[in-house]
């Protein structure tokens, strides 16, 4: 570190800007981006801030592969030597993965140097014990990249709400899925063939099954809901559903229902007992998550006192993930010359709401028997279960008939109940599929 000015004026600030050497653990998509964004940014933010942010060390997996923006001299192998380096004050992990980070994330701790990650996967199975580990330390463990990309979305939970009652929070926090979802909506793909655009596009891994499966999503729901209630809850504690049984006829039927088909994280406090899950959902179209398209990401957080928020952006992509990352480091550089640090606070085990308490509005969709009497006998399986019809939609003939209905409200395991019994109507041929549906409130 440079020396600290006696002076707190911005001009005794903009000539002796104090150092932050960065120990860059990953140089791939997010990676070489924040080192590109720091090279062609130091000046200003050197001006602004007062510190000058400069990268010592890189550590990659292939150091003989050449990566333009990388000074070889300054990459190694061992992560672990350059989390130990002297020359290293603040550590940045955006490698991936669960280990080796969560081992050099606690060892970086342990010496007293910041970290920044972008690490979701880690930060949703570990996170109560790694902020516990920054606590002891007295350093900053910032995580803004690991949800939603380049959207500010932790800090706002963790600071600006830190007072506020979140009753709810709704996740697009998956841009794969949300593309594929897109180009179902409104280009009537299906599901395959909506796949294979987004993979030949860069948007979906060869193996999409992690975002496709919800997996990632996930993830991030868990670190939203332990932000934004308070308790800690882990991408274990998230039953999750994915889009590949999403069909191209649930999709249209959607449509003619006023509403749109999106993998949703969705979190919700219920008088300090939560539930966690990630499902696809129809939002109706007068929501403003319907209207996010393509591989956009959004989190829409409800609050007692402040209402309704949206939180818009790029979820994804090295410059908009690499610009989170950013704003930590010269967050944590600041607090380590301050000699303070970000806490994220007192976390409580997570309180889960019993499964016998869920509750949601439900998109049946069932081939029946092209009869009369049909709607009759279904209608009277939902009253015996408590559930009741806003609105239905029957389509095709003969073979091809189809009726499909949005509940109100119910119990979810009514519903349950309810599903079962439909199967044993003869009039149902096969429910085709069932979707939880968002109410606009
Ligand atoms: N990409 C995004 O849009 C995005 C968005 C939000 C969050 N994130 C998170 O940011 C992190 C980085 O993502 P990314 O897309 O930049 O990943 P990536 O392109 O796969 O890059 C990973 C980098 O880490 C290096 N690496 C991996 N394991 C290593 C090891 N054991 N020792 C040394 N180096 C190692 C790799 O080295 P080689 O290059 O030699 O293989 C590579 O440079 C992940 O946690 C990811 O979840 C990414």
């Amino acid at each position: 570190m440079g020396q600290t000015c006696e002076r707190s004026s911005l001009a005794c600030v903009a000539v002796s800007s104090k150092e932050i050497r960065i120990g860059l653990l990953g140089f791939g998509n997010v990676g070489s981006a924040l080192a590109g964004q720091i090279v062609s940014r130091s000046e200003a933010i050197a001006e602004r801030t007062g510190i000058s942010l400069s990268i010592s060390r890189v550590a990659v997996r292939d150091v003989a592969r050449k990566r333009p923006g990388l000074d070889k001299r300054r990459a190694t192998d061992d992560p672990a030597a350059v989390v130990a380096s002297p020359n290293v004050d603040v550590v940045v992990e955006l490698m991936g993965g669960i280990e080796p980070a969560k081992t050099l994330i606690l060892s970086a701790l342990r010496n007293g140097k910041p970290v920044i990650t972008g690490n979701k996967e880690l930060i949703a199975a570990h996170g109560a014990e790694l902020f516990a580990a920054a606590d002891r330390a007295g350093v900053d463990l910032l995580f803004e990249a690991a949800v939603a990309g380049g959207i500010p979305l932790i800090r706002p939970l963790r600071e600006s709400l830190i007072g506020e009652r979140i009753h709810r929070v709704l996740g697009i926090v998956n841009g794969t899925t949300n593309f594929i979802l897109t180009k179902m909506a409104e280009q009537g793909q299906d599901y395959t063939e909506a796949l294979a655009e987004a993979q030949a596009l860069g948007y979906a891994e060869a193996d999409p099954t992690a975002d496709v499966g919800g997996h990632d999503a996930a993830s991030k729901a868990a670190i939203i809901a332990t932000m934004a209630f308070g308790q800690q809850v882990t991408a274990k504690d998230v039953p999750r559903e994915g889009i590949d049984l999403v069909s191209a006829a649930d999709v249209s039927f959607a449509k003619e229902l006023g509403h749109v088909i999106k993998l949703l994280a969705v979190a919700e406090d219920h008088d300090g007992e939560l539930t966690v899950r990630v499902y696809p959902a129809m939002i109706p179209l007068t929501h403003p998550l319907a209207s996010v398209r393509q591989a956009f990401n959004a989190v829409f957080v409800e609050g007692e006192d402040v209402g309704r928020l949206m939180f818009y952006g790029r979820g994804a992509g090295g410059g908009p993930t690499a610009s989170a990352v950013l704003g930590d480091v010269i967050d944590a550089s600041t607090n380590l010359l301050q000699g303070s640090h970000a806490s994220i606070g007192a976390l409580g085990k997570m309180r889960k709401l019993p499964e016998s308490a869920l509750r949601s509005s439900f998109y049946l969709n069932l081939e029946v028997t092209d009869q009369p009497g049909v709607l009759a006998a279904v209608a009277t399986v939902f009253a015996k279960h408590l559930v009741s019809i806003e609105s239905m939609e029957q389509a095709g003939l003969g073979g091809n008939a189809r009726i499909v209905f949005i509940t109100h409200e119910c119990n979810e395991s009514d519903m349950k109940r309810c599903l079962s019994d439909l199967r044993k109507l003869k009039a149902v041929k096969r429910i085709v599929s069932t979707l939880r549906v968002i109410e606009d409130r």
